[in-house]
């Protein structure tokens, strides 16, 4: 067989190739076994900002999504201006010196601009990104005071709560999922460059739960009746219940959804609250009727539709 010193030097060699393995993949928690991701009871979701107007809230460009779950408050993305991003909290009666972490899904502007204005209220909170996010505005970000982590796989943060890995679009992208025991999981969008379908569709077979609940945007405008439909059915396979195309998802596959598959449309813009509550859910089922999302989601009334270029 081998040699004492060929043995050594099998591993040494073993032992260098982890380390690299180690430096590419980066300081993460890769997800090991679904059993370890286990179910949150509760979460609520508020759109902070989102260029679909709502009332007197501020409509810019992009996206920022407050999520609260009993134990930790995470701001999804903080949209394209600091000044919106604060009007709206306090507007919203959302108080983001309570955040514990921010995800930033991708790089682009509209998605990192308002962390100007968590700087100032939330000064060195750690900040999730891609891993493969360009280092221009890694650096920005870190310069900001921010922690920032860069996640390459399906990461477990807390129990029920997973960052999905990052896809390229381009640019690269993540998302996140909460998995809602006795419901599935509740997916939480940035601008879907790699996909919607895609990101959920990762979420599903890296957490192996089903999913329930898709908000975001899906970079989807102008993209025309058969992309629509490719990306509405990929969904519904994936088993979705419900959709809230936002953002730079385009009007035309918000009117395709809600005028081909309106029991799975819902209508989402700034100010848009999400209950997401197993205990509701366990109660109906028990009575022997499938969850009704109206039983267990509020959103405004109004929300208009206005024609926003996409990015
Ligand atoms: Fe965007
Ligand atoms: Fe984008």
């Amino acid at each position: 067989m081998f040699g004492h010193k060929k043995k050594v030097r099998i591993i040494l060699t073993s032992l260098l190739f982890m380390v690299f393995i180690f430096l590419i993949v980066g300081n993460t928690t890769p997800i090991q076994s679904t059993d370890e991701y286990g179910t949150i009871d509760e979460v609520e979701i508020t759109v902070l900002l989102d260029n679909y107007p709502n009332g007197t809230l501020q409509n810019p460009w992009g996206v920022s999504m407050l999520v609260e779950t009993n134990d930790y408050t995470i701001l999804f993305d903080t949209g394209s201006e600091p000044n919106a991003l604060g009007n709206n909290s306090i507007a919203l009666g959302k108080d983001l010196t309570q955040v514990d972490y921010v995800i930033i899904s991708h790089e682009h502007w509209d998605h990192t601009y308002g962390l100007e204005y968590v700087a100032e209220v939330k000064p060195g909170v750690t900040v999730y990104v891609p891993y493969n996010m360009g280092t221009m505005i890694r650096t920005e970000i870190e310069n900001l005071g921010f922690d920032v982590v860069r996640i390459h796989q399906t990461t477990i943060l807390s129990p029920g709560i997973a960052i999905i890995g990052e896809l390229y679009g381009p640019p690269y992208e993540h998302a996140l999922a909460v998995n809602i025991a006795n419901i599935g999981l509740v997916v939480v969008v940035g601008c879907s460059h790699p996909g919607v379908e895609n990101h959920v569709e990762k979420a599903v077979t890296d957490l192996s739960v089903d999913p329930y609940l898709v908000i975001g945007g899906f970079h989807l405008g102008g993209a025309g009746q058969t992309i629509y439909a490719a990306t509405t059915t990929s969904l519904l396979e994936l088993g979705v219940d419900y959709i809230f195309p936002i953002h730079c998802s385009g009007d035309g596959i918000r009117a395709y959804i809600e005028s081909f598959y309106p029991e799975y449309y819902r209508e989402g813009c700034v100010g848009t609250h999400l209950i997401i509550d197993q205990t509701l859910a366990t109660q109906v089922n028990s009575l022997g009727v499938i969850p009704v999302v109206a039983a267990l989601i509020t959103t405004p009334i109004i929300c208009r539709l206005k024609k926003k270029r996409s990015n």
